[in-house]
């Protein structure tokens, strides 16, 4: 089941440690390979000797170990796995990571990672209930990681509560459910996310409040059922999920190019906020605040990406999505835009200000499609998301 995989695993220090040559040994056992990290209090626990022993492979645990430096840098070395995954991840290594800290070599390997990351948490019950890691748990949800366990039951240091790390084939369970295919293994689809932002002069820009959330949350769900997600991103304010391919932009016309390397594609969602018009000459220069003399800006519009797509002679994807936020007849203004867009469907949704919905963290959304308009509950834009992406796997199917 895991033939072939390339396992990266960071062992933090905690006393679960000792449960990672047993971990290492059931995942060879199914044919993965697993190149080991070793954190300085993880080697307090468990010894370099017994790891690279089991792991055939020696162990890594130094960030400025120069001959591995050479020979393959620490990116390097992160990036050739098929999957990271933490165990012990202890309260320190999930702070580290939920703030982006890169200073020793496990630490620096998960930030400069972009292979998807399955975390196994082992701390005190007290440490795990702590605000403070609840907090980075939430934050490290967000971005993406994946989390097995931890379980409820007793600890070494004598309490009793959740904090347990899973054992060994729990965690093996969770690494071969990352693997299996789902729905949308073997597609491919685009989506589009965050605002753009169209330059007046190098140092000023025209662009809009979309934070990228509900773009972001697709794309993460559609990697999720397993397609292979090309996410072009305008400059968002939340961070890409990790196990998709990046693309950043910031204006509507490299948008548009980025869209058009990326086909073809079996699907394509379209939840940027575009900007409607640029600045027709952006100045090469600041211009100059002169007194009594207000500058002239004269505007261009932008090409509609998602109508350009739509409306493909040739390779067009076999489903296209669009969206459209309205603040008044909502299902009437949405059912034209499909009409005029020529896409397949419209995701439409009402952002009048009394919603809460632009920038906040639920939406309510209308799906509407040849048969005709479907509102779906108010609901978390995860779960408006996860709900998108099975009809966009019932409709590839
Ligand atoms: O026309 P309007 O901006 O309301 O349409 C919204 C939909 O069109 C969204 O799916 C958005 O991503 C897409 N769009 C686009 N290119 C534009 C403008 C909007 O792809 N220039």
């Amino acid at each position: 089941m895991l033939a072939g995989k390339r396992i990266l695993l960071i062992i933090g220090g905690g006393v679960a440690a000792f449960k990672a040559p047993d971990l290492i040994r059931r995942l060879r056992e199914r044919g993965a390979s697993v190149t080991p990290v070793l954190t300085a209090a993880g080697a307090e626990f468990v010894t370099p000797l017994t790891i690279s022993a089991v792991a055939g492979e020696r162990v890594h645990n130094a960030l400025f170990d120069l001959t591995t430096e050479a020979e393959m840098g620490h990116i390097q070395l992160s990036r050739s796995a098929d999957l990271v995954v933490v165990a012990p991840a202890t309260a320190d290594l999930m702070a580290k990571m939920a703030q982006g800290l890169a200073n020793d070599l496990a630490s620096t390997l998960l930030l400069a990672t972009d292979t998807p990351v399955l975390i196994a948490p082992a701390m005190n019950v007290r440490m795990w209930d702590h605000p403070a890691t609840q907090r980075n748990l939430a934050t490290l949800k967000s971005d993406g990681i994946a989390m097995v366990g931890p379980n409820e039951g007793s600890m070494a240091c004598g309490e009793y509560g959740p904090g347990r790390m899973s054992e060994p084939l729990e965690i093996v369970a969770a690494i071969e459910a990352h693997f299996t295919a789902g729905p949308l293994t073997g597609k491919r689809v685009l989506v589009t996310s965050g605002p753009t932002h169209e330059p007046i002069d190098p140092v000023r820009y025209i662009a809009n409040r979309s934070s990228g959330a509900q773009g972001t949350a697709i794309a993460r769900a559609l990697a999720a059922l397993g397609a292979e997600v090309v996410f072009v991103t305008g400059p968002a304010s939340v961070p890409p999920p990790s196990g998709v391919q990046v693309v950043k932009v910031e204006t509507a016309k490299e948008m548009l190019e980025a869209v058009q390397a990326a086909l073809p594609v079996d699907a394509a969602v379209f939840a940027a906020a575009v900007a409607d018009w640029r600045v027709a000459s952006a100045s090469g220069s600041k211009i100059k605040k002169v007194k009594g003399a207000l500058p002239t800006l004269e505007f261009a519009e932008n090409p509609d990406i998602l109508a350009t797509v739509s409306q493909m002679q040739t390779g067009r994807p076999g489903l296209v999505v669009g969206f459209a936020a309205e603040t008044d007849d909502v299902v009437a203004h949405a059912t034209a835009k499909r009409q005029r867009k020529g896409c397949d469907w419209i995701v439409a949704n009402d952002v009048s200000p009394a919603t809460g919905i632009m920038g906040g963290t639920e939406n309510a959304v209308i799906l509407i499609s040849d048969d005709g308009a479907e509102e779906w509950p108010r609901m978390g834009k995860d779960a408006v998301a996860a709900r998108l992406a099975e009809r966009v796997a019932g409709a590839l199917a």
